[in-house]
């Protein structure tokens, strides 16, 4: 599939909205609406989407949330995700904190090798701070079952804030001198009604400039074809690492080769902008695979070619909510 000069071979796919975290830059401290269960696409839903999807030319897929581990049967769905033969690569973000030894080792057998973990902190009580849950240590410790049994690259999202996390920038990034571990600083997106205020937001270059002042001149490591939007560099004598999700600071829209189906069954072309192509309804009402098809590539007309984000005025910009979109 093309769109605007881009080939789109990644799906992400949001399957809830539910999640059992409450992080401070994600869900806002007002109650949040879930969406009701028969709103929401079903598996055996998902997954005609997906193979039809694969057959227009979606290679790689993300399974996002909220949190995937929170929806019942998610195991059953990835195995049946699994068999779909044109699908290269099935990866999952995850806070983690629902994953055991015997679910990753499921994972693993069936062909799904590559996780990313969402962790801002190495700290407990920070960790409370920002999700309001006291997982870290569970968090930790699945991350390196993760580690032990196999999974590879093992990715870390972490989102800076300033007065919150940011005096960890340093220390997160050290875990890449222990482990092979893929950090990756996610620049804060204002979205909508988080509670987070916009002089709180940290820009990659501000990460940077930390990193090395402790380690040292940052080594560039070169893209390679269908690279995801993550800077990449590796700090001296590193056995990780470290990406840039430069969101705000500089648009990477020009390099998206992603499509999203929201937990809604809708498609949206981007992220940061407001459109979405209903699919499930059509679906649920009878629509043959060629006329689905057809809506995929409606949707993908639409995808712009670049965002507003980074204008100054950006914490107005009523961008639907991460975990109705799914990361
Ligand atoms: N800005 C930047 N990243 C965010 N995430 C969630 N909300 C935001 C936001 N407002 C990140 C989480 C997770 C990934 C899917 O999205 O840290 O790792
Ligand atoms: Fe849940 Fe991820 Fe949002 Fe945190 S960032 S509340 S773990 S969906």
């Amino acid at each position: 599939m093309i769109a605007g000069g881009r080939s789109i071979n990644y799906l992400r796919i949001s399957v809830t909205d539910r999640c059992n975290f409450r992080c401070k830059y994600c869900v806002p401290s007002s109650p949040l609406k879930v969406i009701a269960h028969k709103k929401i696409a079903r598996y055996e839903e998902i997954l005609r989407i997906t193979k039809l999807a694969c057959d227009l030319g979606i290679t790689k897929v993300r399974i996002t949330g909220g949190e995937p581990f929170v929806r019942k049967g998610i195991l059953n769905f990835l195995e049946q995700l699994c068999t779909i033969e044109r699908l290269k690569d099935i990866s999952i973000t995850t806070n983690g904190a629902l994953l055991t030894q015997e679910k990753i080792e499921r994972l693993i057998k069936m062909g799904i090798n590559r996780l990313n973990f969402s962790l801002d902190t190495l700290n407990p009580q920070k960790f409370f701070k920002i999700t309001q849950r006291d997982r870290f240590q569970k968090v930790w410790d699945v991350i390196h079952t993760a580690h032990k049994l196999g999974i590879t690259p093992i990715k870390i999202n972490a989102v800076i804030l300033r007065g919150l996390n940011d005096d960890e920038i340093e220390e997160i990034t050290g875990l890449t001198l222990k482990y092979p571990f893929h950090i990756r600083f996610i620049e804060y997106m204002p979205m909508g009604d988080s509670d987070v205020e916009k002089k709180q937001q940290i820009l990659t270059d501000e990460i940077i400039e930390k990193i090395e002042t402790r380690y040292g001149k940052l080594i560039p490591i070169q893209r390679s074809k269908n690279d995801g939007p993550a800077k990449k560099y590796q700090i001296p004598n590193a056995r990780g690492i470290v990406g840039f999700i430069t969101a705000i600071s500089s648009h990477f829209c020009s390099d998206c080769n992603r499509l999203r189906l929201t937990s809604r069954g809708t498609l949206r072309p981007c992220l940061l902008n407001n459109y979405e192509k209903d699919i499930l309804n059509p679906l649920r009402n009878g629509a043959t695979d060629e006329e689905l098809k057809e809506i995929i590539l409606t949707a993908l007309t639409k995808k712009p070619a670049f965002h507003g984000l980074s204008d100054s005025n950006a914490k107005g910009i009523p961008i639907s909510h991460m975990t109705s979109i799914g990361g």
